[in-house]
């Protein structure tokens, strides 16, 4: 594998991540995951921004771009099964990672949409990789060009989300 489509392979793998982090924002809303409930410091468990409707409409979407990629290259996924098991890996691992962060971000006492550089970006991405990791592995180098890349397209797309009236803050 030359260094380039290493890369693009390293895209390739991780593309149901980023699909299942992104598409809440669309389809986002109605019942809070936390159900409006505390934590024992007053604060919120994980806030409004995080419903059900985001969390499985992203893993949903996730698992489908997984889908669609075995017709593209059903040799790099095996068989149709292993493509869908790493797609849904990666998808719910991206969201649970989001959840993880936003419970962090509460107990800073950071409000909802307020942004947390690093774990904002990072949080989904390494969970993703961790859920992922027992179906199929990418080598470290290219989990390493991920974490750099995964925030500059994070910054890059949440502008234009904003842009696109979809997202009321630009990060
Ligand atoms: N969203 C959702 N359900 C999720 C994740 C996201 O409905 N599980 C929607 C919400 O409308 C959210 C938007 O996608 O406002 C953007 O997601 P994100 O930036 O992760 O949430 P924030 O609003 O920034 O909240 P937090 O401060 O908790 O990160
Ligand atoms: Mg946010």
């Amino acid at each position: 594998m030359g260094a380039l489509s290493s890369l693009a392979w390293a895209l390739w793998y991780i593309l149901p991540a980023y699909f299942a982090n992104g598409s809440p924002v669309l389809f986002g809303g109605g019942r809070p995951i936390d159900g409006g409930r505390l934590w024992k410091d007053g604060k919120r468990l994980l806030g409004d921004g995080k419903t059900w409707r985001g969390f499985f409409g992203g893993v949903g979407t996730g698992t489908l771009i997984g889908l669609l990629q075995y017709f593209f290259t059903p040799s790099f996924y095996g068989s149709i099964g292993s493509a869908l098991i790493l797609a849904f890996l990666l998808s719910f691992g991206a969201l649970f990672g989001d959840l993880v962060g936003s419970f962090i971000k509460r107990r800073l006492d950071l409000p909802r949409g307020y942004p947390a550089v690093g774990l904002d970006q990072l949080g989904f991405l390494i969970s993703a990789m961790v859920f992922a990791y027992p179906v199929k592995t990418i080598s470290s180098g290219q989990m390493l060009f991920l974490l750099v890349f995964t925030p500059l397209l994070h910054w890059g797309t949440n502008y234009l989300a904003y842009r696109m009236g979809w997202k009321s803050v630009p990060w």
